[in-house]
């Protein structure tokens, strides 16, 4: 049972048209449409969270001065909402995501978004929008709930008045191309996060922080950045958007421990549990940059793939850096990585039975 005080309803009064709607639900690019609403809270030092809403989707009003766009106050989350054949609306772990938003906020010095209400506003405004949700496969309405620091004032400090905001985008795969292995670049110069910082917070900064060396690496012909600990330059810890995971050929699996310095993925603890679950030794450790090369010269690493809310599993062909350049087994997804998204995605999309209570009806 909810606690959560319900979200008033604003109509957009210019909703799309059927058939732009139509027209934009069936060519699916990921994160370029939105939906006709948005659901929003209000946060004060005073009077905490008030205001629960959904109002027409449209640009913010905010004042120059507001924190967030100066001091980037600002975290967000990612998850997103299935339509399953049954005609059923379900989103994955969204408690899980909650409660990563209330890990972020306290990190970033913003208010702790109850549970009860992070739920109600998905609950409400996936509801209001259930024609939004695609059915073409690999397909999802794509959910970013972000909070943003409004307080009026240049000064550094905690900021006094946060919106939350809730936004919904019809989306199709990350990666176009379908399951195309990635090219990946091993970062020796740029780090994402360091011991103390903010690495395990999703938060904006830390994103904005991954595009110059995600250009960089674009210019060398690599799809994505792998980075590397802050401290000793030698220890995998994630992608700028992504976990990673590497496959041994005795099918032990590795995958960076949770340092403080990497994102606690919700694919990635899923994916733990689901090859677990299929008899996979799944180890969470230190992997060092030597050792996944040497691995993959002798072929004892025998995949490496990246996971996340929006990759989903996306495998891994290239390694590459300023002294090496080495394919990952024969360059294709191997089969851990392709059996371990089938099953994911079987469940999210709810072609095999849930077992593990992951999926939350609308
Ligand atoms: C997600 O996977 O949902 C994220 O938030 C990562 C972002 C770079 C799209």
């Amino acid at each position: 049972a909810s606690t959560a005080e319900a979200f008033r309803v604003v109509a957009n009064p210019n909703p799309a048209t059927e058939a732009e709607r139509a027209e934009k639900l069936s060519s699916l690019k990921f994160g370029v449409n939105f939906t006709d609403h948005m659901a929003r809270m209000t946060w004060s030092m005073d009077e905490g969270w008030t205001d629960r809403r959904i109002e027409p989707y449209a640009p913010l009003q905010l004042d120059p001065a507001s924190s967030v766009l100066h001091y980037a106050s600002e975290i967000f989350e990612g998850l997103k909402a299935y339509k399953w054949a049954d005609g059923t609306i379900r989103t994955f772990r969204p408690q899980a995501n909650a409660e990563r938003f209330q890990r972020s906020a306290w990190r970033m010095a913003l208010p702790e978004l109850p549970t009860e209400d992070f739920m109600a506003s998905i609950r409400a405004l996936v509801e209001l929008e259930k024609d939004w949700v695609p059915t073409i496969p690999e397909s999802s309405l794509y959910l970013r709930p972000f909070l943003i620091g409004t307080d009026v004032f240049l000064g550094l400090r905690q900021p006094m008045t946060v919106d939350y905001l809730l936004i919904a985008s019809p989306s199709g795969p990350y990666f176009s191309g379908g399951v195309k292995p990635v090219s990946i670049w091993v970062e020796q110069e740029y780090h994402r996060a360091g011991p103390g910082g903010t690495g395990a917070a999703k938060c904006g900064g830390n994103y904005a922080s991954s595009l110059r060396p995600q250009i960089e690496a674009g210019k060398r012909g690599y799809d994505q950045v792998l980075y590397l600990d802050a401290k000793t330059d030698t220890v995998l810890e994630e992608l700028g958007g992504m976990n990673v995971f590497v496959v041994m050929k005795d099918g032990t699996v590795v995958t960076p421990v949770l340092t403080g310095n990497l994102l606690e993925g919700v694919t990635r603890a899923s994916i733990i549990q689901l090859l677990e679950d299929d008899h996979l030794k799944v180890v969470e450790r230190d992997i060092t940059i030597k050792e996944l090369r040497d691995g993959v010269a002798s072929g004892d690493v025998a995949e490496v793939f990246a996971c996340g809310t929006a990759a989903v599993v996306t495998p891994i062909g290239k390694m590459g850096s300023t002294d090496f350049e080495q394919q990952v087994g024969d360059g294709q997804p191997g089969p851990v990585t392709l059996k371990v998204r089938q099953t994911l995605t079987d469940i999210q999309y709810g072609r095999a039975e849930d077992t593990y209570g992951w999926m939350e009806t609308i």
